[in-house]
């Protein structure tokens, strides 16, 4: 591929602001925008029969997956076995023949998550690949093969691969629902109409974020530590939160299910170390609130990524709130994923780090 910066600094600012076009796309594909509809599932994985969904995949990928694993679990009420592809292949887990697997991997070629892939087929599972790269090597050993049309990713840290796995992913728990009878067609048509929504939103908020971005991670940019908070699919967002500014700004941060802070990481709450909490209004709000107020109470400085109900609901002091519209909570993690990215790519850009080639790091990894 010839694929160019265009106005762009970086390929990870193109991608990220390529998001809302390469999203109605990869949408284009499941949806049927008419009847407000998704499209008829793949008949080479009966999601109305199989008993359980394993999903692996390493990186973002991985944690797209978890994301998917809520979505499939809440909407098909089915069961999802999910680890990182370089344990899921170890760990002998009891497989059922009847059930299917899901392998998530921007580039098909990544080794543990092709040798997960491989397991599960001995085992007699049925093979899906959720994909950007459509001749992988991962896409050509699955029974169905689920593009996420994303277009080549240059960056080495994940952005628009990441939204276009989490509105297919969307789109699958969608359609494995109504297959299944958990969804039913008024509720497929209210989903549907948000994922609709999804790519005009994301623009705006790309369009009105950056300054604010920007100028939050000035600050970022001088911390040694940051957490990540968030509950319910916002926890998995969290986590790809903390990597992203890991991989590209290499400032120390990690991803917490915000109900395990208690646990563990309240013990490092001081000033020097900002919070970020990822909390749309929805209906796990009220406890993530109750997580800011212990943090805010050991003197720590919250960063609240939140939404227009979230910012009058909270009445909580904080160094700086980003306020995204009021969304739908099947579209949230994808909207929610904006602030994230910028984050990590404004303060790598003040760390002047190279944001599309991080030390260490590579795009597709095929080692074990
Ligand atoms: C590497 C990349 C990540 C990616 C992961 C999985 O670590 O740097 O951005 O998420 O591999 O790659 P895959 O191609 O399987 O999605």
């Amino acid at each position: 591929y010839m694929v160019d910066k265009g106005n762009h600094r970086h390929f990870m600012e193109k991608e990220i602001y390529e998001q809302p076009e390469v999203i109605s796309h990869a949408l284009g594909q499941y949806i049927d925008f008419i009847e407000n509809k998704v499209n008829p599932m793949t008949a080479a994985i009966d999601f109305a029969k199989v008993p359980s969904l394993a999903i692996s995949a390493c990186g973002t990928a991985y944690l797209a997956g978890l994301v998917g694993k809520y979505w499939f679990e809440r909407y098909a009420r089915l069961p999802v076995e999910i680890d990182v592809a370089s344990e899921f292949r170890y760990r002998e887990i009891p497989l059922s023949p009847q059930s299917a697997a899901l392998f998530i991997s921007q580039s098909g070629e990544t080794a543990d998550t092709l040798a997960s892939l491989r397991y599960c087929k001995e085992h007699g599972l049925k093979i899906g690949a959720v994909v950007n790269v459509k001749e992988s090597t991962i896409a050509r050993e699955s029974d169905a093969v689920f593009p996420i049309m994303a277009g080549p990713e240059i960056g080495v840290a994940s952005t628009k691969a990441f939204t276009c796995q989490l509105s297919v992913l969307a789109t699958l728990a969608i359609g494995a629902g109504r297959a299944r009878g958990t969804v039913s067609e008024a509720e497929e048509k209210a989903l549907v109409r948000s994922l609709a929504e999804m790519p005009r939103i994301m623009g705006k908020v790309l369009n009105s974020i950056q300054p604010t971005m920007e100028s939050l991670s000035r600050e970022l940019s001088k911390c040694k530590d940051v957490l990540y908070l968030g509950r319910g699919t916002s926890y998995p967002l969290a986590m790809e939160g903390a990597l992203k500014l890991k991989e590209i700004s290499y400032i120390h941060a990690e991803g917490y299910a915000a109900g395990e802070l208690k646990h563990g990481p309240i013990a490092l709450i001081d000033e020097n170390m900002p919070v970020i909490v990822i909390a749309p209004h929805d209906r796990f709000f009220e406890k993530t609130v109750s997580n800011m107020q212990e943090v805010a109470a050991r003197g720590g400085r919250i960063i609240f990524i939140t939404d227009e109900k979230g910012a009058a609901a909270s009445k909580l002091e904080t160094m700086s709130t980003i306020i995204l519209p009021n969304v739908d909570e099947i579209i949230a993690p994808m909207i929610f994923a904006l602030p994230i990215q910028l984050l990590a790519y404004h303060t790598a850009v003040f760390m002047g780090t190279d944001v599309d080639q991080p030390r260490n790091l590579a795009k597709s990894v095929t080692v074990e």
